[in-house]
C-alpha cells in the first residue's frame, strides 16, 4: 500500500476538542475517527506514559499512514492501539481488543481530505478511477457506480434530495437514467459532468461544484455513514467511564440533528428513545450536555482551513454517579 499525501488532511477544531475533551493524564481515550491522526497524535501526547489512545478507523490505507507517523515521531508517550475497523461495532471492538472504560471518546465524521482526493477512492469529481467510494471496500457494500448504474430514477431522486438536500435532484436523477442507457457511467470525471449538465448554469453554487451534493449523498449512502452514526452513539455512551466525555463533529445538517437528538435524549429521557438505550447507564440523566449550541470553527480558522466552515461540535458527560435519590433504571 502507498502513502497517501496528495492532500494532507488539516484537523477542525483542535483546541475546541482538547477543551471538551480533556483528555486525563493516565487515562485511556479511543478516537474513532483516525483519519490522518491529527486530533489522535495530539491526544495522545496528553495522556502521558500511563496513557492508552485507542484509534480506530475503517480505511486501513489511514490506520497505515498514522502507523507510519507515530513511529517516525519520538514524542509519544502514551500507549498506542490501532484498530482497522468500524465505529458502528464499537463496543465489539473495544471488547475484542480488551479497551478499559475510556475517559474520552470522539468522533470525527465524514472522510478526510485525503481521502475525498485519493483518485483510487473515485469520491471526486475529478477522479478517473472507477465510481467506488467505498472506505473499506467491504465486498457486501454496494459501490457508488452500482447504486448510479442500478437505481430507479424515483431512488436516485430520493437519494439526493434526502441526503444531499440538492434542490434538482429529479432533473438529475433523469440525466443519469437517460445517459446510462447508453453506456454505463464509471467515473467520477463522468458523473460530475452529468451532474453539472443538469443544473442551469446559473443555479450553480458560487463556491463549490455543482457535483458536491450528489457526490456526499452517494458516499454517506455507500458507506452507511448516517446508520453508522445512529449506531455509535449509545455504544459510545456505554464504553465511557463515569465522569467520561464524547466529542463530536459532524460536517451535515442530518448528522447534527441526529447528534443534537440523541445527546438531548440521554440528557433529558423520554419513552420515545429512537435508540436502544445504554444497558449500564443505570442512572438518569445517562449525559449532560456540555455544548448548548453547536461549537463552529472561527473567522480564522475558516480562512485557513475551509473544511471547518460548516463543522458542528456537540460535547456531553457521562454523570459520575447517580444523583441522590435518582433510583430510575435504563
Ligand atoms: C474526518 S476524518 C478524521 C480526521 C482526523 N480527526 C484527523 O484529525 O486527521 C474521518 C475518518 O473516519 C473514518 N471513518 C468514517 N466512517 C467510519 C466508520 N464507520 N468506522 C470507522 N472509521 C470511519 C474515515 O475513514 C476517516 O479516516
Amino acid at each position: 500500500m502507498s502513502d497517501r499525501q496528495a492532500e494532507p488532511h488539516t484537523p477542525v477544531l483542535p483546541e475546541e476538542v482538547i477543551r471538551y475533551l480533556q483528555p486525563q493524564p493516565g487515562s485511556t481515550v479511543v478516537d474513532c475517527t483516525l483519519g490522518n491522526g491529527g486530533h489522535y497524535l495530539h491526544i495522545l501526547k496528553l495522556l502521558g506514559d500511563e496513557g492508552l489512545g485507542v484509534g480506530i478507523d475503517k480505511d486501513p490505507l489511514a490506520i497505515e499512514n498514522v502507523r507510519r507517523r507515530i513511529e517516525r515521531s519520538h514524542s509519544v508517550p502514551a500507549s498506542v492501539r490501532l484498530i482497522e475497523g468500524n465505529f458502528g461495532e464499537l463496543l465489539p471492538l473495544l471488547h475484542q481488543a480488551q479497551i478499559p472504560p475510556s475517559g474520552g471518546i470522539l468522533l470525527d465524521l465524514g472522510p478526510s481530505s485525503s481521502q475525498l482526493f485519493d483518485p483510487r477512492l473515485g469520491m471526486s469529481w475529478e477522479s478517473d478511477e472507477a465510481l467506488d467510494m467505498r472506505l473499506d471496500r467491504n465486498a457486501d457494500a454496494k459501490s457508488a457506480g452500482d447504486i448510479i448504474n442500478e437505481w430507479t430514477e424515483e431512488e436516485l431522486t430520493r437519494l439526493f434530495r434526502e441526503q444531499g438536500e440538492e434542490k434538482w435532484s429529479r432533473r438529475i436523477a433523469q440525466r443519469i437514467v437517460r445517459d446510462r442507457a447508453e453506456a454505463a457511467i464509471t467515473t467520477g470525471r463522468q458523473l460530475g459532468e452529468i451532474v453539472a449538465g443538469a443544473i442551469p448554469h446559473k443555479a450553480w453554487p458560487p463556491k463549490t461544484h455543482p457535483a458536491t451534493r450528489v457526490f456526499m449523498a452517494l458516499r454517506m449512502e455507500v458507506n452507511c455513514e448516517l446508520d453508522n452514526l445512529r449506531a455509535v452513539l449509545p455504544q459510545a455512551v456505554e464504553a465511557l467511564a463515569p465522569g467520561g466525555r464524547l466529542v463530536v463533529i459532524s460536517f451535515h445538517s442530518i448528522e447534527d440533528r441526529i447528534v443534537k437528538r440523541f445527546l438531548r435524549e440521554m440528557a433529558e429521557p423520554t419513552d420515545q428513545a429512537p435508540w436502544p438505550l445504554p444497558q449500564t447507564a443505570g442512572v438518569t440523566p445517562r449525559l449532560k450536555i456540555l455544548t448548548r449550541r453547536p461549537v463552529t470553527a472561527s473567522a480564522e480558522e475558516v480562512a485557513s482551513n475551509p473544511r471547518s466552515r460548516s463543522a458542528k461540535l456537540r460535547a456531553a458527560e457521562k454523570p459520575k454517579s447517580a444523583p441522590a435519590g435518582d433510583t430510575k433504571a435504563g
